[in-house]
């Protein structure tokens, strides 16, 4: 499968998953979503709700609230149970994409309704930025958008769409990223509107 360098460090994988496997994987991610419920995170400081709901697989989860703002921790915040393991495709892509000698530690899981958005962000509430970041793309187009590790950095925008791989790491790691809108409608592998994004990540130095 062909894959697409869009800046140094950023790598596009499209059409890394096939219909049938994605299937699979919102079963999956339906499973996990009953035992590690979908929550609204609050920023920092202002408590400002995200437009996304998330919840986590893996060994450590990424939250965010007013209080304590963001962080990884290996319990969900309202159940307070275990996040669900991450299903053995998602290590697949891992292995397949990250280059990385050690598992991923944290698979981020964010639903985009047809309004959600993700300003530009950087990923760096790790311990250790070494490995990639890693993510797989699900449902309904949308559009993305990566720049460098300056806010006002030059970005460059690419429509993910359901089943596209994107990797940055290297020079890329730190660098901003967001999602600017959903494309409603153009996807049929969920019931409903809306996207999920996976995005895999070593929190911890191996
Ligand atoms: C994120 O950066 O957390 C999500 C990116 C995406 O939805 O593709
Ligand atoms: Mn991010």
């Amino acid at each position: 499968m062909s894959s697409i360098m869009l800046l140094p460090g950023v790598v596009y994988h499209p059409g890394w998953l096939d219909r049938a496997g994605q299937e699979t994987l919102v079963a999956d991610l339906r499973a996990a979503v009953r035992a590690a419920p979908l929550f609204t995170p609050t920023m920092p400081r202002t408590g400002k709700p995200f437009s996304v709901r998330m919840t986590n697989l893996g060994r450590l989860g990424w939250v965010s609230d007013k209080e304590r703002g963001y962080r990884y921790q290996g319990t969900h915040p309202e159940t307070g149970a275990p996040w669900p393991p991450m299903p053995a495709v998602l290590e697949r892509l891992w292995n397949e994409l990250s280059g990385f000698p050690a598992p991923a530690e944290a698979c981020l899981v964010n639903f985009y309704d047809p309004k959600a958005r993700m300003g530009l962000h950087q990923d760096r509430d790790e311990e250790t930025f070494e490995a990639p970041v890693v993510s797989l793309s699900l449902g309904d187009a949308a559009l993305f958008r990566i720049g460098g590790r300056n806010r006002k950095d030059p970005t460059r925008s690419i429509r993910l769409e359901s089943g596209d791989a994107l990797t940055f790491g290297g020079e890329a790691r730190l660098a901003f990223h967001g999602i600017d809108r959903v494309y409603p409608g153009t996807s049929t592998l969920l019931p409903q509107e809306g996207r999920i994004n996976l995005t895999l990540r070593r929190v911890t130095a191996p």
